[in-house]
């Protein structure tokens, strides 16, 4: 069979991901693999014409089409992000509809189910026949008993073909959202309290992401800065290419930088404002948001309120709006709001908008961030072991800020709670005792706890105050 493997990485031939295809290659040598490079050669492939019909030629002359690329920031890098945006606006869909598919991607797991699943939902928007995918540690090709499993994955994706097996689509379509929002109120006047507020936006001048952030900065009495990611004036997206690990410092030497640190730093209040475009924030978003990679695995957000306004179907992408809430969470910062066109009614959209103005800076007074979930909670381990065990030996920035922060937090490091453990689990061997426990098991649950209510300061504070 002839497979078309469309690489995403934009390190070519050197992508750590292309290598897991040529173990396949191997594998299976009856089968013949054409490669698209899609992530090095996207600006090949945006300026010509013929580049662009061949590979789609490949596409077509094939029997199945793998998806092989690196998670780049939640999803698939920008590149990759960038030419399924072009097979949308080219049309180009006839090509895939129909062909057997499956997704094969490295990575170090850290929200790797977010970028399968967005590969998931355009595979269904393009009418292919999504089989199945392989989510591998980057490293996983070294193990002999991940190679066996691979090998699994990869005949169950031929053999699918082979069997013209049928298939279910996963992901509903989106539905178009038909607003044309022209703001109703008058402007308000909310007082920012000398708090620093940005709005970073992508809106094309008429659409109603444009109306939302002239909106929402009309809300505020003071000034406020607004400002197009375009004027980041980046030369190209990320290059996966890590020279940002050692110092943060990035290989490009462009307008990002500066735009970064005169925007997002000094922000108390960050509003990123984006356009759906297939199922998830524009291809410049995206690259906006790889090439915020040279800050490595530091919080760059931490302490900020954040806030988006999304024009497009959010509602029916809870996979958009995971990624979207847990790039706020994961940088201990807080979510402050996200308002959508979805509404449709202008006095709606205008409420939103108002309510989320007053919110914010409320918020940010108070220095308010919200309790984590499991994305966060798990991301952070996912990160923590990770540079503890091999990363940190090359990702030095990160290495300080994790000594410095005490972010290397197992819990084999806490010697009082370890000798607590081991108390308690041998005294639970004898079985009186461990009957006894059993049978007031929630009161012990909640004795540490209602003991923190009894001593607490921060209540003992409020009720003098009353
Ligand atoms: C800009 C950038 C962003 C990344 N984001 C993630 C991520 O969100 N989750 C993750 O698990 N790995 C992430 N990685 C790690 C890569 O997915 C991993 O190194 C992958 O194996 C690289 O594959 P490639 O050599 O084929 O490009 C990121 C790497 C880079 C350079």
């Amino acid at each position: 069979m002839r497979i078309c493997v469309i690489s995403g990485s934009p390190k070519g031939e050197m992508s750590v991901t292309l290598q897991y295809v040529r173990f396949l290659e191997q594998a299976f040598p009856d089968h013949t693999f054409a490669v698209v490079h899609a992530g090095r050669e996207i600006r090949t492939i945006e300026q010509q014409e013929e580049v662009w019909n061949g590979l789609l030629t490949t596409v077509r002359e094939s029997d199945g089409v793998l998806w092989a690329t690196p998670v780049y920031v939640m999803l698939v890098p920008a590149q990759l992000k960038r030419f399924i945006e072009l097979i949308g606006t080219r049309d180009a869909g006839e090509a895939f509809s129909g062909k057997y598919t499956a997704a094969l991607t490295t990575s170090i797991h850290y929200f790797d189910h977010t970028a399968h699943a967005y590969l998931h939902g355009v595979c269904d928007d393009l009418g292919m026949r999504y089989v199945g995918f392989c989510s591998a540690h980057m490293q996983d090709l070294e193990e002999e008993t991940f190679q066996e499993q691979f090998i699994l994955f990869f005949s169950d994706f031929l053999e699918a073909i082979a069997g013209r097996r049928p298939v279910q689509r996963a992901f509903p379509q989106l539905p178009a959202i038909s607003s044309h929002y022209i703001p109703e109120s008058p402007p308000a006047a909310v007082d920012t309290h000398g708090k620093r507020m940005v709005i970073l936006h992508d809106a094309e001048p008429g659409s109603d992401l444009a109306a939302m952030v002239g909106k929402l900065a009309a809300c505020y009495a003071d000034p406020i800065q607004v400002a197009h990611i375009r004027d980041a004036a980046m030369k190209g997206a990320c290059r996966g290419c890590c020279r940002c690990a050692f110092d943060n410092t990035c290989i490009y030497d462009d307008g990002f930088r500066a735009f970064w640190d005169t925007y997002v730093v000094p922000a108390d209040i960050l509003v990123m404002a984006g356009t759906i475009r297939d199922r998830f924030f524009s291809a410049a978003w995206k690259q906006f948001f790889d090439r915020s990679f040279f800050n490595g695995h530091i919080p760059a957000f931490k302490g900020k309120q954040v806030a988006y306004l999304v024009e497009g179907p959010l509602g029916y992408l809870a996979n958009l709006r995971e990624v979207l809430t847990s790039l706020v969470m994961t940088e201990e910062a807080n979510l402050a709001g996200i308002v959508t066109n979805e509404p449709g009614d202008p006095g709606e959209i205008d409420a939103a908008l108002h309510t989320l103005a007053e919110r914010i800076v409320r918020l940010s007074d108070r220095g308010y961030i919200s309790a984590v979930t499991c994305p966060a909670v798990g991301g952070h381990k996912i990160l923590r072991d990770e540079l503890w065990g091999g990363m940190r030996a090359t990702f030095k920035a990160d290495d300080r800020y994790y000594r410095q922060h005490e972010l290397y937090d197992f819990p084999t490091r806490n010697y009082l709670r370890r000798l607590g453990t081991l108390a308690t689990s041998l005294v639970m061997s004898v079985p009186s005792i461990r009957r006894e426990v059993v049978k007031n098991m929630p009161a012990y649950m909640i004795q540490p706890l209602q003991r923190s209510i009894e001593t607490s300061t921060i209540l003992a504070k409020r009720k003098a105050e009353r």
